[in-house]
């Protein structure tokens, strides 16, 4: 497997931490650890620090992302912030069906699917989360909940806007638990998505689409998570709100 034909990509998932003034500071102490990274490193603040964020990383290697992106581009839709708004403002990511979205605000695959769309139709670029709840693992249906998972994302998805696709396996299981997939259950579950990829577009475009792993992936574990030929980045919670730690987890991306 030759990684070098995609991007490494670190993208923090800042959740509902951090308000502006923390926002700045955070970053502030972030851009000299990571200047000069081997790999794409992108911080995905609360919405109300994005402005702030993109103020801070201008002239940086440091990508700005949202947590979410409505499939609308404007309308009634209270609470909710179009594509359009967050390419205006200069983010250049989304995550797009969170866990924590599906679980406690409705998502399903059919709104991600949406919002996949409306994100890259944008120009942004959409990191989709997938991954298998405690119950569905022990169940032994993983891989074919991934894989559908994956594939209704993506429905409608033409193979040209593939480059604005990541992917995120991130076991519920694994996330803000401190229970990490073993480096090999992570490569399992990210070699299937990279075979439902192929399924869907062939081998070599496949092949050009970074796959993240996410759930307590810290400085102490990333350098062997990262070392499996299917995990090309990280999506990282907690350790992202530690620039140190963030930026030991980006410099393991880095070799
Ligand atoms: P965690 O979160 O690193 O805190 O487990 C990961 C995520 O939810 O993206």
């Amino acid at each position: 497997m030759d990684k070098s034909k995609r991007k490494a990509v670190i993208a923090g998932n800042w959740k509902m931490n951090k308000g502006p003034a923390e926002a700045a500071a955070l970053l502030d102490e972030l851009k000299p650890l990571v200047a000069g990274a081997g790999c794409d490193v992108v911080v995905c603040p609360p919405y109300v620090d994005l402005a702030v964020a993109i103020e801070k990383t201008k002239g940086t290697n440091i990508g700005v992302g949202a947590q979410n992106v409505h499939f609308e581009q404007s309308g009634a839709y209270t609470g909710e912030v179009a594509a359009s708004m967050l390419t205006e403002l200069g983010c250049g990511y989304a995550i797009v069906g969170h866990s924590e979205r599906r679980q406690y605000f409705g998502e399903t695959d059919e709104t991600v699917n949406l919002r996949t769309k409306a994100a890259i139709a944008a120009g942004l670029t959409a990191i989709v989360c997938v991954g298998e709840n405690l119950t569905q693992r022990e169940q032994g249906v993983t891989m074919d909940l991934v894989r559908m998972q994956v594939k209704v994302a993506l429905l409608g998805v033409e193979a040209a806007s593939l480059a604005k696709i990541i992917v995120a396996y991130e076991p519920v299981w694994a996330i803000g638990t401190g229970r990490t997939a073993t480096a090999d259950q992570a490569e399992e579950v990210c070699a299937a998505i990279r075979a439902q990829l192929a399924e869907l577009y062939g081998q070599p475009a496949a092949d050009s689409v970074t796959i993240q792993y996410g759930g307590s992936m810290n400085a102490a574990n990333a350098a062997e998570l990262l070392g499996k030929p299917n995990v090309d980045g990280g999506l990282i919670g907690g350790a992202s709100l530690k620039p140190a730690d963030f930026a030991a987890i980006v410099k393991a991306a880095s070799v």
